[in-house]
């Protein structure tokens, strides 16, 4: 079982501005566009409490505001140090214009 969740309208979004998303109940959102493509990872730093959508997009990377850290977007992967915890991403699809994540049952209940 899964659910559908918007987070924020497709025009909202721009390459190299990431959007951060809030939906009650849910972690805080990052939403970015990578050569078209749309993708969302949480927006909480694993290394520390930044909100990577104050960071800097550089294509598919996100480079963290505190301590120059970074993600691969795609993937979550921790690429630059201290960044080592992977950062948790999700299942996008575009929704009637929207940007939406795919949730599963434990994470749709939470
Ligand atoms: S809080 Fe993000 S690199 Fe330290």
């Amino acid at each position: 079982m899964s659910e559908l969740v918007r987070l924020c309208r497709v025009d909202e979004v721009k390459e190299g501005e990431p959007v951060a998303a809030h939906v009650a109940g849910l972690p805080p959102f990052a939403v970015y566009d990578v050569e078209g493509t749309y993708y969302v990872t949480d927006n909480i730093c694993t290394h520390g409490n930044a909100m990577l959508t104050d960071g800097y997009q550089d294509g598919g990377t996100i480079e963290c505001p505190f301590h120059g850290g970074a993600f691969d977007i795609a993937t979550g992967a921790a690429t630059v140090f201290p960044c080592q915890i992977p950062l948790k991403t999700y299942s996008v699809e575009v929704d009637d214009g929207w940007i939406a994540i795919r949730l599963t049952a434990p994470e749709a209940a939470a």
